[in-house]
């Protein structure tokens, strides 16, 4: 496969930085890694696929991926994690030919994309489940540019190994960065540790945490103490940020780009060059803290949407939620950290400009100042006009630890329930939450705004709300059809917290 038929995204784009894109140390042969179902493949690059006139093939199956040496049996779109890069301009469609080899049925979603609800890829509401062995066409445009992320929305399906980046490119690109870099954070313990079915069916039968780490720990991603994943007590996975227990997992490994902290990815840059990240959390139980040893960041986009550009040590992000920040590059190796919000380990990337290694794995920025949602204003053109509701919705986020039953307003999911309103309707969504773990609260086919007091808050499709608090949201009925409503902690989501709201 040569990167000579891929037309760059945006004029601006060389040739150059879609190997950078593409395969990063791996390099042009990465660019569409070949399906090789149960056998090994390196996890780290992203393989480019890149929509245009025909269906491209995503081919979530069974695969090995390495894991630093150590191989690792897991489901994977196109034989690696993250799968395949899906790459298009604003207004311009994808297309992708899904054929589901795995041994359970699966459907694709789109996150963050206002699309056609038909392609919305959420079983038995948007689209028929996709049976094994058999394909499904997606085609829609993506009609606002940004940093998305695709997975299934089927089951414990995501905590494998089934999510890849999309990336909507801006025809009107403003720039102001020379390179680019993609980063997925995931927390991981399918092939390695118990699989995240069985931590399910422990949570739900009030056995506890952890992911029963069963390698003897060598290649356990903890920076401090030991801990003994297996039998990790309730109550000891703790943060601030998120207003209490951070979460009900505690994962044997965490991932920057499908690669665990022994073999990082490196990202080289020239000192003094521009570097835009695109952060994305596919995590399922973890909230990912991040920082860049040595370096400021400069928050340019939340959840694919832009914001006025605030600077910032650390950010957090919550699992479906995405950064976009512009960082600078220094000379030397800098270590790049996402620590695991109040869990202890952590993933782990380089920034390299110039020579040099990392001497210690250690970020200051990680202590110092962190951004929150509040922090962030979104640009004139993010705005979402000020009026006032015509509906309101009233959520009240629920559940608890003990009894492994999330709900919203009471119920656990039932397809029979649905928030309605009109198409034009200005919505809007209180969310409650009265139980005592933090929820990343994410509405399908619509980008909602954070309302922030008088203020005009981030545009985002994902937001945390932390435990007692209550967050609210508004957007615009623009999207007909049934749309997911739901916490993106895989596991809670699992246990029923998912509504439906319908755009009539
Ligand atoms: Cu990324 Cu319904 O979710
Ligand atoms: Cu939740």
């Amino acid at each position: 496969m040569s990167t000579e038929r891929f037309d760059s995204p945006h004029p601006r784009f060389s040739r150059r930085r879609f190997l950078v894109l593409a395969g990063g140390a791996a390099g042009a042969t990465a660019l569409i890694r070949p399906v090789r179902a149960l056998a090994a493949v390196p996890s780290s690059g992203f393989g480019l696929v890149q929509t245009q006139a025909t269906p491209k093939a995503i081919i979530a199956g069974p695969a090995v991926i390495d894991l630093a040496g150590r191989r690792a049996r897991t489901w994977a779109y196109n034989g690696a994690v993250p799968g395949p890069l899906v790459r298009v301009k604003a207004g311009e469609p994808v297309r992708v030919k899904l054929t589901n080899m795995l041994e359970d049925t699966t459907t694709v979603h789109w996150h963050g994309i206002a699309l056609p609800n038909a392609m919305d890829g959420v079983p038995d509401v948007t689209q028929p489940p996709v049976a094994k062995g058999s394909s499904f066409d997606y085609e829609f445009i993506a009609p606002d540019p940004g940093t998305y992320f695709f997975h299934p929305h089927m089951g414990m399906q995501l905590d494998q190994g089934l999510y890849a980046p999309l990336i909507v490119d801006d025809p009107s690109e403003p720039g102001g960065y020379d390179e680019e870099w993609i980063i997925v954070l995931d927390d991981w313990t399918d092939g390695v540790g118990r699989s995240p079915d069985k931590i399910l069916a422990r949570l739900q039968r009030g056995m506890g945490m952890g992911s029963g780490n069963t390698s003897g720990g060598e290649d356990m991603n903890m920076d401090m103490g030991s801990m003994d994943h297996g039998n990790m007590a309730a109550g000891s996975m703790m943060s601030d940020a998120l207003g209490g227990m951070a979460g009900d997992v505690a994962y044997p490994l965490y991932l920057i780009n499908g690669r665990p902290p022994k073999d990082p990815e490196t990202f080289t840059a020239t000192p003094g060059q521009r570097v835009r990240l695109r952060i994305i959390n596919a995590g399922s139980d973890t909230a990912f803290r991040f920082a860049i040893a040595g370096h400021r960041l400069t928050v340019t986009h939340a959840d694919g949407f832009p914001v006025l550009p605030i600077d910032t040590d650390a950010v957090l992000l919550g699992m479906g939620e995405r950064i976009d920040a512009i960082v600078t590059c220094r000379s030397g190796a800098s270590p790049v950290i996402a620590r695991a919000e109040g869990k202890g380990g952590s993933a782990r990337a380089v920034l390299r400009g110039g020579t040099g290694k990392v001497r210690r794995w250690e970020a200051p920025e990680l202590e110092k100042q962190l951004l929150t949602v509040a922090d962030l204003s979104p640009t004139d053109a993010a705005i979402l006009a000020p009026r006032e509701p015509d509906r309101v919705h009233r959520l009240e986020l629920g559940g608890n630890d003990m009894t492994y039953k999330w709900t919203i307003n009471g119920s656990a999911y039932d397809p029979a329930v649905v928030y309605p309103s009109s198409l034009g309707e200005r919505v809007r969504l209180v969310l409650q939450n009265t139980s005592t773990m933090w929820h990343p609260m994410h509405l399908h086919g619509h980008t909602f705004a954070v309302v922030n007091g008088g203020a005009p808050g981030a545009r985002k499709d994902t937001v945390i709300v932390t435990p007692g608090q209550t967050m609210t949201v508004d957007f615009d009925a623009s999207n007909p059809g049934k749309w997911m409503l739901h916490c993106h902690n895989t596991y809670h989501l699992e246990a029923g917290m998912m509504t439906t709201v319908q755009v009539a």
